[in-house]
């Protein structure tokens, strides 16, 4: 079965053509990213702007890439929450009108069910696992009790992993978006120099907080200013970097403790990162357990995600009609449309 994935939920205009939810015959991303780099955030306006303008080149062009047609493809799946309204009604119009035009099924995905099917490519990877989401709007620890079940263990109570590591990062005066600047920098710098808390979140034992940690690094940088005292900003990022690792897999750990989890599972923007992916490792080691890691081209924003998690969806009668409507938020484990 063939399915065409449409991503456009931030500044990522995507589509992808996948077989059976595992196979990637072709993976188009365009991105506005250089544009929004000038203001050191997304600029929602423009995000939407540049989806109108690329959104059928870039269908186009993965269906010619996967040397299809529209005619072969049996579903159309596209992210329709959550993410940025304007940009998610960008694609979400596209794939309404298309799956109406050619008969087609149009199949809703979340987008944070996408991260991690990601894990689903190329893989024999197969529920049920323990997964960390972590991207630049939410940090999850979920149960993947099967393709379409899932169960929330822990999430943040504010920041989410990513969105900490972009603000440290612009605090710090590196380039947007500062999870990739900080993940760069840190390989030079000494991670032991600075210690951060590691926060205490009341309620859930698995809930996340990482406002605290960012605003630590805010006033260290402050402190220094006021104090006219250089700061080796590489030390700074990797101290920082680490924090947040060790922050998000102790409650991990936790859970796979607790749950008995064979299997642990990265996904998001976020699990690009070298430091999470290398203690991960020596986590799911220590534990005896298996690790999935996307690839690092289907770790950020892409339709190929979109596609797999649509092709599990579409099996199990998650279908939409004309009046699918786009949403920021939605929980992942109850969706509607
Ligand atoms: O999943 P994603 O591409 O978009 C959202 O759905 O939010 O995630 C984007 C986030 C950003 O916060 C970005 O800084 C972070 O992923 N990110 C990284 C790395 N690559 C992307 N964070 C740390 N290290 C990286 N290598
Ligand atoms: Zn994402």
């Amino acid at each position: 079965m063939l399915v065409l994935g449409i991503e456009s939920s931030c500044d990522e205009t995507a589509a992808a053509v996948v077989e059976n939810g595992r196979r990637v015959l072709s993976n188009i991303i365009a991105t506005s990213l250089e544009e929004h780099k000038l203001y050191g955030g997304v600029v929602p306006e423009i995000a939407s702007r540049r989806h109108a303008e690329s959104i059928s080149g870039v269908v186009s062009e993965a269906l010619s890439q996967a040397n299809c047609s529209i005619d072969d493809i049996d579903a159309i799946a596209v992210t329709y929450a959550p993410g940025l309204i304007g940009s998610l009604l960008v694609g979400v119009n596209f794939a309404k009108g298309l799956a109406l035009a050619t008969d087609k099924s149009l199949v809703p995905v979340h987008h944070l069910r996408g991260h991690i099917a990601s894990n689903y490519i190329d893989s024999a990877l197969e529920p049920e696992f323990l997964c960390l989401v972590v991207s630049g709007g939410h940090s999850h620890i979920v149960l993947v009790k099967d393709y379409t079940e899932i169960e929330v263990i822990g999430k943040t109570r504010d920041d989410a992993a990513g969105e900490a590591l972009d603000k440290a990062g612009r605090a710090m005066g590196l380039a947007y978006p500062g999870g990739v600047s900080i993940d760069k920098l840190s390989k030079e710098g000494n991670e032991n120099a600075f210690s951060f808390p590691h926060p205490k979140v009341s309620g859930s034992i698995y809930d996340y907080s990482f406002s605290g940690l960012k605003t630590a690094v805010i006033n260290t940088l402050h402190n220094a200013q006021q104090k006219n005292e250089e700061i080796n900003t590489a030390d700074l990022a990797a101290s920082f970097q680490k924090a947040v690792v060790d922050c998000l897999l102790e409650k991990v750990e936790l859970a796979i403790t607790n749950t008995g989890a064979k299997q642990l599972v990265i996904a998001g923007g976020v699990s690009a990162n070298s430091k999470l992916r290398g203690e991960a490792k020596k986590l799911c080691d220590k534990l005896g357990i298996s690790l999935s890691i996307p690839e690092l081209k289907y770790c950020g924003d892409n339709a190929a995600m979109i596609a797999s998690q649509g092709y599990f969806e579409y099996l199990k009668g998650n279908t939409a009609n004309e009046s699918l409507n786009a949403y920021a938020t939605m929980p992942i484990d109850k969706i509607f449309f």
